[in-house]
C-alpha cells in the first residue's frame, strides 16, 4: 500500500458495479432498461465503475456527489453524448462550449432569461398558454406529443426571437425539433454512420427536417437582420455580441448559439408539459385542487400571467411532476485532470454519468418515494430533502439558464390546463417511460372533458 500524506485520506478505487457480462459490460443492461439499471446503483457505491464495451465510465450515485460533480471545475462538458449532439447542432453553441468562450456565452444569453427579465414574456406566455386550451374541443383526442411540443416551442420562439414574423416559422420549428430529436437519440445509442446514410425513408426525414432547422435559424436572423429592428430580446443580444477581443462573434457562431438554445428549450418543457397532463388526467384529486387554487387566486376570470407568484400548490405540481418524471433523465461529464469524487480517485479523461432520475426517486431522499405529493415542496417539509436531490436545472455554472423562464410557463399552463378541463386518457393512448434524450410518454392521448 502506498505511505499516505499525513491528513490526505487515500484514494479508493470506486467499487465496479454487479452485473456486467463479458464484452458488452454494462452496456446491454443500460440499453434494456436504462432507467430501472441507473436506479439500482447506488446499492453497488457512491461512485461505481462501469464497462461499456471496453470503456470504464464512472456512476455517481448521491446527491452530494451530483451536487460536487456539477460544481467542481475538474470536470467539463464532454464525451460521446456531447459529440454526437455538437456534430448535428454545431460546435459553437452554448451547450457544448467550455473554458472562456462558454463563460463569454453565458454572460450574453443570461440577461433574457433573469428573474427580473421573464415579466416581458408574460403577455405571449399567457396567450400560448389559453391558445393551447382553446384549439381542443370537449370530447376530442389531443395528441399530446405534437401539442406539448409546439407550444413549447411557440413560447421559446416567440419570447426570445421575438418578431411576428414567428408565427409561421414556429410551426416549421416544431416539425423539424421534433423530428430532429427522434433521430438524434438513436444515432447517439446507436452510433452506426453509414447505417444513417441509407436512403431509407427516416433517415430521409431526419436529413429534411435537420436541414429545416438549420436553414430556419438562417432565415430568422437574416430577417432580423434586414429588418433594421433592435429589440430588448436574445437575439439581439447573440448579433450584438463581442467575443474575448472586442471582435463581433462570427456568424457560425450566431447561428450555433440560436440552435443551442431552441433546442434544449423545446424537448425538455414539450417533455415536461406532457407528464403534467398525464398526471393531471391519472391524478383528478390533484387537478382539482389545482383548479380550487386558481380560482382562489383569480376570481374565477382567466389565469394570467400575474397570477403564478400566488399559485404556490400549483408549482408544487409541478415540480413534483419534474421530479418523479424529469426531462432530463441523464447528464454526463468528462474529468479534465486526474481528481477525486466522495473519496474515489476519477483518472483524467474519464467519463462520467449520472441520472437525475434515479436521484429524484431515491428512496434515501424521499418518504414514500414513488408516490405523487406536492405538499411534499411545502416550507416545513422541504427541509427534509436532501441537498442536491431535487435539481432539475443542475447548479454550477452550467446549470440551465432557463430555470425561471420554465417554472413560469410550466405553471401557467398547468393552471390553464387544469381550470378549463378534466382529462382522461383514451383507449390507444401509450403511457409507458420512452427513453429518448428526454423521458416522455410514448404516446399520450387524452379527452378533454368540459368543467
Ligand atoms: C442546460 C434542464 C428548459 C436552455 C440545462 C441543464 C439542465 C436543463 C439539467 C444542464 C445540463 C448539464 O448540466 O449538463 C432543463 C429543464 C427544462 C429546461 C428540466 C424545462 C423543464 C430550457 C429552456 C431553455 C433551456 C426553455 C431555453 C429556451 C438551456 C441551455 C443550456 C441548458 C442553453 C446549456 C447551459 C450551459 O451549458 O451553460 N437545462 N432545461 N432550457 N438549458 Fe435547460
Amino acid at each position: 500500500m502506498k505511505p499516505e500524506a499525513p491528513g490526505v485520506p487515500e484514494l479508493r478505487e470506486p467499487p465496479r458495479a454487479g452485473g456486467g457480462v463479458p464484452v458488452l459490460g454494462h452496456g446491454w443492461k443500460l440499453v434494456r432498461d436504462p432507467l430501472a439499471f441507473m436506479s439500482r446503483l447506488r446499492d453497488h457505491g457512491d461512485v461505481v465503475r462501469l464497462k461499456l464495451g471496453p470503456k470504464t465510465v464512472y456512476a455517481v450515485t448521491t446527491p452530494a456527489l451530483t451536487g460536487a460533480l456539477a460544481l467542481s471545475n475538474d470536470f467539463i462538458i464532454a464525451g460521446p453524448l456531447w459529440e454526437s449532439l455538437e456534430g448535428l447542432l454545431g460546435k459553437e453553441g452554448v451547450a457544448t462550449a467550455n473554458g472562456p468562450r462558454h463563460r463569454r456565452q453565458r454572460r450574453t444569453i443570461q440577461p433574457a432569461f433573469r428573474l427580473d427579465a421573464i415579466p416581458a414574456y408574460g403577455s405571449i406566455m399567457e396567450e400560448e398558454a389559453h391558445a393551447l386550451t382553446e384549439r381542443w374541443k370537449p370530447g376530442e383526442t389531443i395528441d399530446c406529443t405534437s401539442e406539448s411540443f409546439r407550444v413549447a416551442v411557440r413560447i421559446a420562439a416567440r419570447c426570445l426571437l421575438r418578431g411576428d414574423y414567428m408565427d409561421e416559422r414556429a410551426e416549421r420549428l416544431c416539425v423539424a425539433l421534433a423530428t430532429v430529436f427522434r433521430g438524434m437519440y438513436r444515432r447517439m445509442v446507436v452510433p452506426l454512420g453509414p447505417l444513417y446514410k441509407l436512403p431509407l425513408p427516416a433517415n430521409r426525414e431526419f436529413n429534411r427536417a435537420l436541414a429545416d432547422l438549420h436553414l430556419l435559424v438562417d432565415e430568422i436572423v437574416a430577417e432580423r437582420r434586414a429588418s433594421g429592428q433592435k429589440p430588448d430580446d436574445l437575439l439581439t443580444a447573440l448579433l450584438e455580441a463581442t467575443d474575448e477581443n472586442g471582435d463581433p462573434i462570427g456568424e457560425q457562431e450566431i447561428h450555433d448559439q440560436v440552435v443551442a438554445i431552441l433546442t434544449p428549450g423545446s424537448e425538455t418543457v414539450a417533455s415536461t408539459i406532457m407528464w403534467l397532463l398525464h398526471m393531471l388526467a391519472e391524478h383528478p384529486e390533484h387537478a382539482d385542487r389545482v383548479r380550487d387554487e386558481v380560482e382562489a387566486v383569480t376570481g374565477g376570470r382567466p389565469v394570467a400571467f400575474a397570477d403564478v407568484r400566488g399559485l404556490r400548490h400549483t408549482n408544487n405540481v409541478v415540480v413534483e411532476s419534474m421530479r418523479l418524471s424529469p426531462a432530463v433523465w441523464i447528464l454526463t461529464r468528462r474529468a479534465v485532470r486526474d481528481t477525486e469524487l466522495g473519496g474515489y480517485r476519477i483518472p483524467a479523461g474519464a467519463d462520467i454519468v449520472y441520472s437525475p432520475y434515479a436521484i429524484q426517486r431515491d428512496p434515501k431522499s424521499y418518504a414514500r418515494n414513488l408516490e405523487f405529493d406536492p405538499d411534499r415542496w411545502l416550507p416545513d417539509r422541504v427541509k427534509d430533502v436532501p441537498k442536491h436531490a431535487m435539481s432539475p436545472f443542475s447548479v454550477g455554472n452550467r446549470k440551465c439558464p432557463s430555470d425561471h423562464f420554465s417554472m413560469a410557463q410550466l405553471t401557467l399552463i398547468t393552471a390553464a390546463l387544469a381550470t378549463k378541463y378534466r382529462f382522461e386518457q383514451v383507449a390507444g393512448s401509450n403511457d409507458g417511460t420512452r427513453v429518448g434524450i428526454t423521458l416522455r410518454p410514448h404516446d399520450l392521448r387524452v379527452r378533454p372533458v368540459a368543467r
